[in-house]
């Protein structure tokens, strides 16, 4: 099938690219030094890519993921990088012979883990970013908790998110090593082998003391993520089809807000700056100077580079891996819901 062919919006990967993000990241990170977070692409055609370019664990943030990768076959370690109250069902995967590891930051956490059948938890640390994750100075207590309730504490996570906006890496990485540094002094009290944390933007920082980088935007790739000049490509966009264009002009595609996270920003339509997006509407301009004719007409299809890929792709069913203008595979988003 041509792309031409396909119905829009349509979710596209862009081979080449893809190909290049997975060699990227298993040259700099190979095997378990990188454990893939899914919660990006939410497919698990994508993470048996992720797995077969030789990183053996996944990361995920929902019940859901690590069930479907289970169901895939794809579970032989799988860290849950998220708090849940409720782990029946992560219990019951364990004891389906999947391998699934829960965050916990709190008391009420252990006792979930230990009541729903978990059996391997690793520490959740705050080291900056106001979300889940315990203070460092807790750490040891709550690891010495979940073993008196009979989990194995592997290790710590932390999550540094919150200095990954800042595009100019001399000034992040002082700060991401002081992150890390919060997460080594709970490692310590902690024990266990897993020091697991990072993500795209730190993926190449030498931090020794790391064990493990939880990347996911690195493989398909957004504007935002682009914008620190990481040599991952843009694999991932969405195919419009031009429905209108005004006299007055402008242009409109028929992707919208419904169809793109648009929590980092617009989209990008290279060549036609985007006005602004509606529901199901993207308004572009003219890429030329003022007054020369616009570049596009009725019917043609243009793709448009979202700014967040992890939103963007759990809008939609499918996934199109194409070769420029050729459609190779679709892919299901089959790691959607909760
Ligand atoms: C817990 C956790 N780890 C890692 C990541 C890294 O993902 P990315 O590579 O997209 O920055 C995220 C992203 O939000 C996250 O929530």
């Amino acid at each position: 099938m041509r792309v031409d062919e396909l119905q829009t919006p349509a979710l596209l990967v862009e081979r080449s690219h893809l190909e290049a993000n997975l060699a990227e990241m298993a040259r700099v990170r190979p095997g378990d030094r990188c454990r893939p977070h899914v919660k990006a692409h939410k497919s698990t055609s994508l993470a048996r890519l992720q797995r077969d370019a030789g990183h053996p664990g996944f990361t995920v943030a929902t019940i859901r993921e690590a069930e479907g990768l289970h169901a895939a076959g794809l579970a032989d370690d799988v860290l849950l990088a998220n708090v849940v109250l409720d782990a029946r069902r992560i219990g019951a995967l364990v004891a389906d012979g999947g391998r699934v590891t829960v965050a916990v930051d709190s008391e009420v956490a252990v006792a979930a883990a230990a009541d729903g059948g978990v059996r391997e938890v690793v520490i959740d640390v705050c080291v900056g970013l106001p979300r889940t994750g315990c203070r460092p100075e807790d750490a040891g207590r709550l690891a010495a908790l979940a073993r008196s309730r009979g989990l194995a504490v592997r290790g710590v996570m932390g999550y540094e998110g919150h200095l990954f906006i800042i595009e100019d890496a001399s000034q992040r990485r002082p700060l991401v090593r002081e992150a890390m540094q919060l997460l080594a002094s709970a490692a310590a009290d902690v024990g266990g082998e897993v020091v697991s944390a990072g993500g795209t933007a730190t993926y190449a920082e030498d931090i020794p003391w790391v064990t493990e980088v939880q990347a996911g935007s690195y493989v398909l790739m957004d504007t935002a993520y682009q914008r620190l000049g990481l040599p991952f490509a843009q694999a991932l966009s969405v195919l419009g089809t031009v429905i209108s264009v005004s006299p007055q002009g402008w242009a409109v595609t028929d992707f919208g807000l419904k169809s793109l996270g648009m929590d980092h920003g617009n989209p990008t339509v290279p060549g036609h700056p985007v006005w602004f997006c509606s529901d199901e509407h993207t308004t572009v301009g003219n890429s030329l100077e003022q007054g020369a004719p616009l570049a596009l007409a009725v019917g043609d299809r243009v793709r448009g580079l979202p700014a967040h890929v992890d939103p963007t792709v759990a809008m939609h069913e499918q996934l199109w891996l194409v070769d420029r203008d050729e459609v190779l595979e679709r892919w299901p988003v089959d790691l959607r819901g909760w």
